[in-house]
């Protein structure tokens, strides 16, 4: 019944995902990584070469994709389903990421999206990350946090991931990358990255990620709180 929505957006590569996911743990609430939903229709369209200028092909592939979250017991993380194949690791490479923000700007993929992420949440008890949660997803959402960071601090979090990951880019091309995605998301027409007017900021450039989680974590157990002294004293009233 206390149960509460925490919306967590911002830019590329700020600790958000990171950040949500411990936050889900301390909480026992469901993390949901919508990054990830955008990655996979990307991947999808790109494996079917779909023309993003036509509607019409765009709707038939979204029919076609079924988009699903399964939790691995071996690794304790939840892994990305596209279509019953485990995508986890190819939504995350380059060539994906190069594409994402043109497909995730698409009206009616943003819209499907944006529909399955409000049935996973209906129930509340989820810790989201994305870009338009607080704004467009869960407007009513308890607590909506907005994440920024240096660019320079976001590329090289970004390269040591993929370093972890074996892939080695290039730090230039990975500036480019988010400050292109950084442009293309806050500029598109639905659902634009910017951030929710009762959402709170949190500059994570000297954060540590137990700084940001703790921060984050405070709040969330603050509204949980609140939410269920007005259920008591609803529950008295009554
Ligand atoms: O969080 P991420 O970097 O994995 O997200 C990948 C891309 O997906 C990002 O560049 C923009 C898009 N996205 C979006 O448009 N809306 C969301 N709610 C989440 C991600």
């Amino acid at each position: 019944m206390n149960k509460i929505i925490v919306a967590i957006d911002g830019y590329s590569s700020c600790g958000k995902s990171t950040t949500a996911k411990a936050v889900a743990h301390a909480l026992g609430y469901i993390y949901i990584d919508t990054g990830a939903m955008y990655r996979s229709a990307t991947l999808y369209m790109m494996e079917h070469y779909i023309d993003l200028s036509n509607p019409k092909a765009v709707e038939q592939a979204l029919a076609q994709m079924s988009i699903q979250f399964h939790h691995n017991n071996r690794t304790g993380k939840n892994e990305t389903f596209l279509n019953g194949l485990n995508v986890e690791e190819e939504i995350r490479q380059m060539r994906v990421t190069d594409r994402v923000s043109e497909v995730s700007a698409v009206p009616i993929v943003r819209k499907a999206m944006v529909a399955q992420q409000q049935r996973m949440g209906r129930k509340r008890g989820v810790v989201m990350d994305g870009r338009d949660i607080g704004t467009v997803v869960f407007p009513d959402a308890e607590v909506k946090m907005f994440m920024t960071a240096d660019l320079n601090i976001r590329a090289v979090r970004r390269q040591q991931e993929l370093l972890a990951k074996n892939e080695m880019v290039n730090l230039n091309v990975i500036k480019e990358n988010l400050a292109k995605r950084d442009q293309i998301d806050a500029n598109r027409s639905e659902g634009p990255l910017r951030q929710a007017e009762d959402a709170i900021s949190l500059d994570t450039s000297y954060l540590t990620i137990d700084e940001q989680v703790d921060l984050v974590v405070g709040y969330c157990l603050s509204r949980i709180f609140e939410k269920q002294q007005a259920l008591n004293s609803a529950g008295t009233l009554g």
